[in-house]
């Protein structure tokens, strides 16, 4: 099948486009390599009615809060007072002045003893799981995912040519029996289950935080069948209320257990600048593996003169207040709107509500009827790569403005009560 050649091609090749002419983009297909992942994303036709969609898809921060100002102030004085080496490569670890900065930060929230050599610094977390999966993963190697899981974490481990093993998540987190289960299935077949990837705070998409005890039981899963945990944190800062619950790397006492973090969430997801935690064997397999030749000591530099001037702090808690009134608008506009239609849980921190569908409602209806109501969600589908989850949606609250919010959920629930005559 010939491919129509990309948009900027067709645009830059001229009045003839012989560019695009000459390329053979069959061949182009042909190059793809074998660890092409799966990818769950699809773009939606264009809306059939004139309503302007609102989006409750993206899991990104409030646009009208990103510190712009602050930004610039910081930018001004790191590129004034260290330019020469904010323009320099930085090398594969990171600037140390941030990784100081996080273990003094972490040390505080966690009682721990970490110092800057336990961190890396990497294209967001996302990044960091490319980085640490590339330097711990063989091909045919077994990876455990939670179902629902964020499908880019999914993606990037599968790039390893890892197989994957989905656990089910319910309301306190990973299902333990499950993962005992699944651990010993793999076993049997005399494969490697090599690592556990979990999110475990305000879970990618279904809002889940892992119960306390479920952490001990965890660890001790993973200990005796020597399985490195991967807790991705994208959410953890984003907490309403109660105090966070330890990370599983200080519960296991930075044995056998990384952390992901990032400023994606708490900042802005275009700084691209996240770590991954770790103990010193891990950081050293992960910076000899690497070539991409580190994030950028700009961005990196900017963001540690943030953090130590005291604005990261100040900012965080303000953020929490926007999320959880946004939130808080969700619950009761859902409340008011779409319980003959769904059911789900009060998330305690993080960007998302994940709805259960009643089995009445069709969901490829709902997919055409929240098109034509004019509102964006993302199918329970994309978080699971077996197939499954038809009956889940995701909505995400951080991102819509706070007053969009109930006409959102009306529009939403309008396309419920839709989908379920079918
Ligand atoms: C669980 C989780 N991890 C990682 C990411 C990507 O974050 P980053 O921008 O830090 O790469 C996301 C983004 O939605 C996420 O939900």
């Amino acid at each position: 099948m010939t491919q129509e050649p990309p948009p900027w091609i067709a645009a830059s090749s001229g009045a003839g486009g012989d560019v695009a002419a000459s390329y053979n983009w069959e061949h182009a297909e042909s190059l793809r390599s074998k660890k092409m992942a799966w990818s769950p994303w699809r773009v939606r036709p264009e809306p059939p009615n004139a309503v302007p969609p609102i989006m409750l898809t993206g899991g990104i921060p409030d646009p009208d809060s990103l510190p712009i100002d602050d930004f610039i102030a910081s930018n001004e004085r790191v590129l004034r007072r260290e330019g020469m080496f904010a323009l320099q490569y930085g090398g594969p670890q990171g600037y140390p002045g941030l990784r100081e900065w996080l273990a003094k930060d972490i040390n505080r929230r966690e009682g721990l003893d970490l110092r800057a050599e336990n961190f890396v610094l990497t294209c967001g977390s996302s990044g960091g799981l490319e980085n640490l999966v590339e330097a711990l993963i063989n091909p045919g190697d077994v990876a455990i995912i939670e179902r629902p899981c964020y499908p880019g974490s999914t993606r990037v481990i599968m790039s390893c040519l890892a197989e994957i093993e989905g656990v089910p998540v319910d309301a306190d987190g990973l299902d333990c029996d499950a993962l005992e289960q699944t651990v010993a299935r793999i076993t049997a077949a005399r494969k490697t289950p090599k690592l556990l990837y979990t999110i475990s705070n305000f879970q990618n998409p279904a809002a889940s935080t892992l119960a306390l005890e479920r952490r001990q039981r965890v660890i001790e899963i993973c200990r005796r069948n020597n399985i490195l945990i991967v807790q991705d944190d994208a959410y953890g800062a984003i907490t309403f209320g109660r105090e966070p619950l330890p990370s599983l790397f200080a519960l296991a006492g930075g044995d056998g257990a990384v952390l992901l973090g990032t400023f994606s969430k708490t900042l802005a997801t275009g700084l691209r600048v996240g770590w991954i935690m770790a103990a010193q064997n891990i950081v050293d397999a992960v910076t000899r593996m690497r070539f991409d030749m580190g994030v950028s000591p700009w961005t990196s530099r900017m963001i540690a003169d943030f953090c130590e001037s005291g604005t990261y702090d100040e900012h965080v808690p303000r953020m929490i207040e926007i999320y959880r009134r946004k939130r808080d608008l969700m619950l009761s506009s859902l409340e008011e709107r779409c319980t003959k239609f769904a059911r789900w849980n009060v998330p305690a921190g993080g960007f998302f509500v994940w709805l259960e569908l009643s089995e009445g409602v069709d969901p490829v209806a709902l997919d055409q009827a929240t098109l034509e109501e004019g509102v964006g969600y993302v199918g329970g589908k994309a978080f699971f790569d077996n197939g499954d989850g038809a009956n889940y949606a995701r909505l995400c609250y951080s991102n819509v403005a706070e007053t969009e919010i109930p006409e959102a959920i009306m529009r939403f629930g309008r396309a419920l009560e839709r989908a379920s005559a079918h």
